[in-house]
């Protein structure tokens, strides 16, 4: 048997999945004892050129992609629509679904966990929230004896990286912003990084996992980094303190709140080290005490990363199962 991947998306993070299926694929082969073949690649221009050998498919109709079989689709593709309506054809279709798409899963995550329950498939969400760095499974593990009462995160690499440029370098926001871009670290549009709108995402993903619900999305405070001046960096720093991108998400009176703002941090915060692109949540949890997940949060590899140890998980998983009933 061969495991049939599509891949939905070839920007930065299809093509990472794409360059990592290959670089590793002796070692993913060894791992699920079984060989894996891209039966195609879904993009929305056909016209760009790519660097894809031909006997590759690459379409810009879904239907086409379903045309044959697929066991599993990976999504990174920009945005609710249409990326939305894939994965639901996914699912339907009988396919795991893995997606970096955080507005998408913000949006839709809940029924697509739902509707997955109902087919009989899985939807790995790992890269949607801090790029390459597990959260996901290591918050959904946590919770197999913790309570979660509160989490507070920086959760977009394009504005700590801006951030960081401004303060370390003494960089101006716009060139911190180009550079961000051309490290495939900002969204399609940056005013979703830089104005706070893919954290706010993120933390909606990971109220929703800490606390099966969501804040009603009217309430929740969320500003940019837009605000935040020179000046402001060169004060906070004769301070002794950094401004940080934090999303925080709580437990309050039993129903979950979440802020998405800049903050001034003192150095002894378990955010104040965390530079460059580099994402953390400090979690804190009733057995536990405080912990602190941090590492890669945006950029080719690391996303590729967190999207392909889904689709180890899934596999692993399901022969597993397989061998019960044996
Ligand atoms: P990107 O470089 O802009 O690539 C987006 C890809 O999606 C392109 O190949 C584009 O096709 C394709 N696409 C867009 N709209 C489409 C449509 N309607 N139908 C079919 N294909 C469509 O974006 P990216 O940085 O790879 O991000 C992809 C997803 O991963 C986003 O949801 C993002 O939030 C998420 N993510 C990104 C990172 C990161 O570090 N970049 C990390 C984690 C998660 P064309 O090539 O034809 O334009
Ligand atoms: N644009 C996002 C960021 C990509 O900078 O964090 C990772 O989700």
């Amino acid at each position: 048997m061969t495991i049939k991947v599509a891949i939905l998306g070839f920007g930065t993070v299809g093509e990472g999945v794409w360059e990592t299926l290959h670089t590793h694929h002796e070692y993913i082969q060894k791992k699920l004892s079984t060989p894996i073949e891209i039966t195609s690649i879904l993009v929305k221009d056909s016209n760009k050129k790519r660097n894809l050998p031909d006997s590759v498919q690459v379409t810009t109709d879904i239907e086409e992609v379903f045309q044959q079989p697929v066991d599993v689709v990976l999504e990174a593709i920009v945005g609710k629509q249409p990326a939305y309506q894939y994965v639901t054809r996914a699912i339907e279709h009988g396919a795991h679904v893995i997606t970096a798409n955080k507005e998408m899963f913000a949006h839709y995550g809940p029924h697509l966990l739902e509707l997955a329950k109902e087919h009989n498939v899985w939807i790995g969400y790992e890269a949607t929230t801090a790029g390459g760095t597990p959260v996901i499974r290591t918050i959904d593990q946590m919770l197999q004896v913790n309570q979660i009462k509160s989490i507070q995160g920086i959760v977009n690499g394009t504005s700590n990286y801006i951030l960081t440029q401004m303060t370390k370098h003494q960089n101006s926001f716009e060139d911190a912003l180009l550079a961000a871009q051309q490290k495939g670290y900002a969204e399609a549009d940056p005013s979703n990084d830089v104005d706070g709108y893919d954290a706010f995402y993120k933390a909606m993903i990971l109220s929703q996992l800490a606390y099966q619900d969501q804040p009603n999305w009217d309430e929740v405070y969320l500003e940019g980094i837009r605000t935040i001046s020179s000046q402001d960096i060169d004060k906070a720093t004769i301070q002794g303190q950094k401004w940080k991108h934090v999303a925080t998400i709580e437990l309050r009176h039993g129903a979950p709140r979440a802020s998405i703002q800049p903050m001034q941090l003192n150095e002894d915060h378990p955010l104040y080290n965390i530079d460059g692109v580099e994402n953390a949540l400090s979690i804190q949890t009733d057995l536990l005490g405080s912990i602190t997940l941090s590492g890669p949060g945006a950029g080719k590899l690391p996303t590729a990363s967190a999207m392909i140890e889904d689709l180890l998980y899934v596999f692993q998983k399901e022969r597993q199962q397989e061998a019960q009933y044996v």
